[in-house]
Parts: C-alpha cells; sequence; structure tokens
C-alpha cells in the first residue's frame, strides 16, 4: 500500500477482467482531453489485444482500498532507428477525487522499471499543449522534445489507408 489515510492505493498489472473499468477510464480521459468522440475501441479489443499470447500493450492499474480502479497507465512497445526499441506511454489517468496523492508517479515508476528491465533508452508520450500535466512530468524529469524540434504529429486516419491501399 502507498499513499496516506483514504488515498491508500496499491498499484499492479493490470488482468482481462479489468478491460471494461479501463475502458470506462479511456473515456474519461478522452472527455478531459475534449476530445469524448473519439474512443473507437471496445471492451473485447481491449481483452484481445492485451491479454492474449502477444500483447500488444501492457498496462498498470492504480486501486484504491475498496478495490476499485481509480487510474490505470498503458503502454507500447515501438521502435526508434536513433534510440532501438522505446516505450510509448499511450495513457495516463488518474480518477479527479484519487490526484495529487501520488499515484500518476507511481504507475510512471511501473512503465519507467519496465523500461529499464529492458535496457530502454527513452520512453514517449504526447501531452496536449493546455494540459497542466505538462508539469507533472517535467518534474519527474520528462523533457519536451517538441520545444528543441520541430516535428508535428500527423496521423493516417482509416480513410486516409483506405484511399492509400488504393493509389
Ligand atoms: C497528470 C496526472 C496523471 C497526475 O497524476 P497524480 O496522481 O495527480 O500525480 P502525483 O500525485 O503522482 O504527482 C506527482 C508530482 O507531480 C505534481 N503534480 C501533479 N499534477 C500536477 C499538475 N497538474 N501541475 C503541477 N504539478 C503537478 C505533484 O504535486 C507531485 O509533486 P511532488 O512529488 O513534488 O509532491 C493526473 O493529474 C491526471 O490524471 N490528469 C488528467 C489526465 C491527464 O492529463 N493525463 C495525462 C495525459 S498526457
Amino acid at each position: 500500500m502507498s499513499g496516506c489515510g483514504n488515498n491508500d492505493f496499491i498499484v499492479r498489472k493490470a488482468k482481462k477482467e479489468d478491460a471494461s473499468k479501463i475502458l470506462e477510464l479511456i473515456k474519461e480521459l478522452a472527455v478531459f482531453e475534449k476530445c469524448p468522440d473519439s474512443v473507437k475501441i471496445s471492451a473485447k479489443q481491449l481483452e484481445e489485444d492485451g491479454f492474449g499470447e502477444a500483447p500488444a500493450y501492457g498496462c498498470f492499474v492504480a486501486e484504491n482500498l475498496s478495490g476499485n480502479i481509480i487510474g490505470f497507465a498503458l503502454y507500447f512497445p515501438r521502435y526508434s532507428t536513433w534510440y532501438g526499441k522505446t516505450l510509448f506511454l499511450e495513457d495516463l489517468y488518474i480518477k479527479a477525487d484519487y490526484r495529487k496523492n501520488g499515484i500518476g508517479k507511481q504507475l510512471v515508476k511501473e512503465i519507467a522499471k519496465v523500461a529499464k528491465e529492458k535496457s530502454l533508452r527513452r520512453i514517449d508520450f504526447n501531452v496536449l499543449k493546455w494540459n497542466p500535466a505538462k508539469q507533472f512530468y517535467k518534474k519527474l524529469g520528462a523533457v519536451n522534445a517538441s520545444e528543441n524540434e520541430d516535428f508535428e504529429i500527423y496521423h493516417f486516419y482509416e480513410d486516409a489507408i483506405k484511399s492509400l491501399v488504393q493509389i
């Protein structure tokens, strides 16, 4: 147990049975990020992708004393031609009532432990420009690469993928 008083919590690896709760938190994070309609994934897909023979992602959850999941961190392996294998931290979310109790820090620590065990040189993630979480990450030692580099983030969404395969 970590934390103090009513804010005791544990951090553990996510299990298949956690998928629907994780999806709830993914949706809460999407609302927080002002993109409530962007979550296209289902609990079934999360189950299949994260808990099969070759999991596409890893996930840690934080639980309160009552066994309720109050936060999660989801990551997956990535590859950099500069740094080799890296991890991408896709989501980190703590429910509003439980913030500022060290839970986010503990979840990032678990991801860092995974990176260190695999001797990885970098953990990547994106933060929205207006998100105060920037201060949280900086406090933990993260560097805002977009301050020093001119990269912009691009995506090929489904429609673009469909068009691309036809050109
Ligand atoms: C960002 C977030 C994950 C932080 O989790 P948390 O459990 O509240 O953070 P912690 O309590 O572990 O904080 C660790 C340190 O960062 C500081 N910190 C946390 N949030 C902060 C903020 N918004 N601004 C400045 N500092 C902050 C804490 O004060 C603490 O400092 P200390 O170690 O000196 O005491 C949480 O606020 C959250 O879920 N926010 C909404 C979703 C989000 O923005 N996710 C990230 C998407 S990129």
